[in-house]
């Protein structure tokens, strides 16, 4: 098997059978039976708190009850132009459809670009059927020269497009943990880095053996996601067991919380599974940008968090441990896609 062309190479060989390196252990499948079809995440209209009403409890309400309870939500009226996001999903094709030849020199180039196949394949028993494009900067636009001419420009203009929704998130959630002022510390702490991933799901010959990603919750403050009209992400509810599906919204973008909120918020925030079914007749995209902290932060119970509770009276302890992110990410990076990794650094 050539993984050098990743599965969109294999896809189009027109095999009838995924290799065996594909095939997922039994209890990771997609099984019908576990879809709780009578549930939904949350769709909030975000218009009036980005049109100059600062302070629309209501709407901000909303968002952090999701956050709480879900970890989950849709947003519409977000701000970022329909336009923008149609062209950077026309730029996810156009990498993907580069020669093999092409989108290979994007394979070894470190940490600010990388192409990719699966989610760490040399540490992963059975492989994710999906390849990817990974870029990452640092610091506010300053993208690197070494991201693909063929989508860099959309990548940048729907990451600056996004700024707006962003800020307005970090401080509705923010505020319901008593933070009232993002200073710069908090700033680095909660969106100090900025990656954007390029994800592109091949039509798969077995969708029902395979998985497109496996289950996982994000590694994020919270992740700002685009996907297109084909489906397949599904949230795990929260009684466990059952998956719910996070239908496709013309225009919407699917948040979600990760991790270090989950950390910071000492456990108020819920950063949830969730994972992509592989499937037999359509090929797939999406475009998540990894609101994160500065990798060299240090995150833990925010003091703010452990002042109140959500009832307002005692205590709170810290359940998490504080952890310098940059070890939060290699730690989640070491593991396939086999759930939270929160709990790895639970007090
Ligand atoms: C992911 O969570 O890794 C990808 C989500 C998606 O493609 O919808
Ligand atoms: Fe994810």
């Amino acid at each position: 098997i050539n993984q050098g062309h990743g599965v969109k190479g294999l896809s189009e060989m027109g095999l009838k059978t995924i290799p065996k390196q594909y095939i997922q252990p039994l209890e990771e499948r997609q099984v019908i039976s576990k879809i709780i079809p009578q549930q939904s995440i949350p769709i909030i209209d975000m218009s009036r708190l980005l049109d100059g009403h600062d302070h629309d409890d209501q709407v901000a309400n909303s968002i952090c009850d999701a956050a709480e309870k879900w970890g989950f939500f849709q947003v519409v009226n977000h701000g970022v132009p329909l336009q923008v996001l149609e062209d950077v999903k026309k730029a996810t094709y156009g990498f993907f459809e580069l020669p093999a030849e092409e989108k290979r020199r994007y394979s070894q180039c470190g940490n600010t670009v990388k192409y990719g196949t699966s989610f760490v394949p040399h540490v992963e028993k059975t492989l994710e059927w999906k390849d990817h494009l990974s870029l990452f900067n640092v610091t506010k636009d300053r993208a690197s020269d070494l991201w693909p001419p063929v989508c860099k420009d959309q990548v940048l203009e729907y990451i600056k497009s996004t700024k707006l929704v962003t800020n307005r998130l970090v401080q509705v959630l923010m505020k319901r943990l008593t933070v009232h002022e993002i200073d710069e510390t908090k700033q680095n702490l909660l969106m100090g880095s900025i990656r954007t991933n390029l994800n592109y799901y091949p039509i798969c010959p077995n969708p029902e053996l395979a998985v497109g990603v496996g289950r996982h919750s994000d590694a994020s403050t919270f992740t700002i996601l685009l996907q297109d009209d084909v489906g397949g992400l599904y949230v795990r509810g929260m009684d466990g067991d059952g998956w719910i599906h996070v239908p496709p919204i013309d225009g919407a973008l699917v948040i979600n919380i990760g991790d270090a909120l989950e950390i910071m918020s000492n456990g108020r925030y819920q950063s949830a599974e969730h994972r992509v079914a592989a499937n037999g007749t359509k090929n797939r995209i999406s475009v998540p940008i990894f609101v994160n902290p500065s990798p060299r932060y240090t995150i833990g119970p925010l003091p703010e968090a452990l002042a109140t509770n959500s009832c307002g009276d005692q205590k709170p302890k810290p359940i998490y441990k504080q952890v310098l992110y940059s070890d939060y990410v290699k730690h989640f990076l070491s593991k396939a896609h086999d759930g939270k990794k929160t709990i790895d650094f639970a007090k």
